[in-house]
């Protein structure tokens, strides 16, 4: 069997003495695929060197992770810029989450028609690595929006195996799918089409068929299949030194003051901005939390080849900084945002948290929202916007946020903050149950047998 996912498990750094280092890769579907393939020599995994740092540790041949057999793909390093910015991360992630500012982008001229023939290209590196690795009939299964085109190139190619697409974004309804050139979202949509395609909950499935009828006037094959976290892979994590350590500075930096918690990549789409006014909505408000409670935010860079992603990295600390220079005291810092990037010291956050805030404007699964209830320690209350794929499964049981809605999610703090030990205690174990009824095995045989099933 072989996976395709754009980001492999880890990302690579060069140490000054020419030596590289690693670190867990970013996002929901590496922490979903990791432990599940890890281990497992019948499972090849091809991914994509990122960075420059993952190129030349596979250059020098560095890039091996123990326990995976991982086939770590170099495109020519401007298709690959191309591919990754302007067309995955600047134009599909961007009209799949909602994110275009419409009166000025996207803007589709000749750098965009560029970088569409090198998304094709590097689609086409992947496939043609897809095929010479597997055997007669394999299944193969690929993931997310890098690799859109990947189901009809070795379709074409390779009639013999057994294909599925899996997208972990949100798809955006049949109107914007206009947005895109006429040709591009045929293409795009032709390739998907040719192949099962997975998403977290019906509401994308539901827009991605949408989209396809409004295109290609077909009903494409869909299905609905999602995962949680991996509670053993946590726990581990969770029992770490890094972990162990991260938590007593915690305490002692939180003491008894309550504890709101968020964790994710710097990405527009979460709407870290929002939060931050949100919490200083709910000072203005209720001034029996000043003092009281500390809102942590540990986010970490992502996509930073980006302008906007890099300006919204200053937007986040500027409004973090403003909400501090409002209500600081001698001994109180009311928000504490914190932008590296440390796993350990997330989990570590998750299990101290009283108040967990997922809100982000439109989001695939957000496996956060499941890792938070099967962490904590402390009967965390989740308030979770219902633009989250995973308030499709976790919504009776979470405090709902509207997105948009400041006054709404200071609204929403408040509640959970004051919400009584009894309710909390039984909402958490209703969180738990279900954060841990998807076991990501079950995703993944699920996609086997879209795969197999397929014609
Ligand atoms: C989400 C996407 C993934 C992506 C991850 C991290 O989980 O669904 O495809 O890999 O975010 O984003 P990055 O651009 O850093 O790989």
């Amino acid at each position: 069997m072989i996976i395709v996912s754009h980001r492999g498990p880890v990302s690579f750094t060069r140490e000054p003495d020419g030596t590289f280092s690693s670190r867990r890769g970013a996002g929901g579907v590496v922490s979903a695929l990791s432990p599940l393939i890890e281990g497992r020599d019948d499972i090849v995994w091809i991914a994509a060197a990122i960075g420059d740092d993952d190129r030349a540790a596979v250059a020098a041949d560095a890039a091996g992770v123990a326990g995976f057999a991982l086939h770590l793909v170099v495109p020519d390093s401007t298709d690959h810029r191309l591919h990754y910015d302007v067309v995955s991360n600047a134009t599909l992630w961007f009209l799949f989450h909602g994110l275009f500012d419409l009166p000025r982008r996207p803007r589709f001229d000749q750098h965009f028609r560029s970088s569409w023939t090198a998304y094709r290209t590097v689609n086409q590196v992947f496939a043609d690595a897809i095929c010479s690795t597997a055997g007669e009939g394999d299944v193969v299964l690929v993931q997310d929006l890098q690799f859109a085109l990947v189901p009809a190139m070795v379709r074409a190619a390779r009639p013999d195996l057994r294909l599925a697409h899996f997208t972990h974004t949100p798809f955006c309804p049949a109107d914007d799918i206009r947005i895109l050139p006429d040709d591009v979202a045929k293409e795009l949509l032709t390739s998907m089409a040719s192949a099962p395609a997975g998403f977290h909950t019906e509401r994308w499935a539901a827009n991605y068929r949408a989209c396809v009828e409004e295109i290609l006037g077909v009903t494409p094959p869909t299905f609905v299949s999602t995962f949680g976290p991996n509670p053993a892979a946590l726990a581990a994590t969770a029992a770490s030194p890094q972990a162990l350590e991260a938590g007593a500075r915690l305490d002692a930096e939180i003491g008894d003051r309550h504890l709101v918690f968020r964790t994710d990549r710097i990405e527009l789409s979460k709407n870290i901005a929002r939060g931050f006014l949100a919490f200083d909505r709910l000072l203005d408000l209720h001034p029996q939390w000043r003092e009281r409670v500390v809102f942590a935010a540990f986010v970490y860079p992502s996509r930073e080849g980006l302008a906007e992603y890099l300006a919204y990295r200053q937007e986040i600390e500027q409004t973090a900084q403003r909400v501090n220079e409002r209500w600081a005291t001698d001994d109180w810092k009311p928000v504490w945002l914190d932008t590296h990037d440390d796993f350990a010291r997330s989990v570590a956050g998750l299990q101290r948290a009283d108040v967990l805030l997922v809100n982000p404007l439109r989001d695939g699964l957000n496996l956060v929202a499941k890792e938070g209830p099967l962490l904590s320690t402390r009967d965390v209350v989740v308030c979770l916007s219902r633009g989250a794929g995973a308030f499709d499964e976790l919504g009776p049981f979470v405090v709902e946020v509207h997105p948009y809605d400041i006054e709404q999610t200071a609204d929403a703090l408040h509640r959970a903050l004051t919400m009584d030990p009894g309710e909390r205690a039984s909402r958490a174990a209703d969180l738990r149950r279900l954060a841990g009824a998807r076991p990501a095995s079950e995703w993944l045989d699920e996609q086997v047998a879209q795969a197999a099933s397929a014609t």
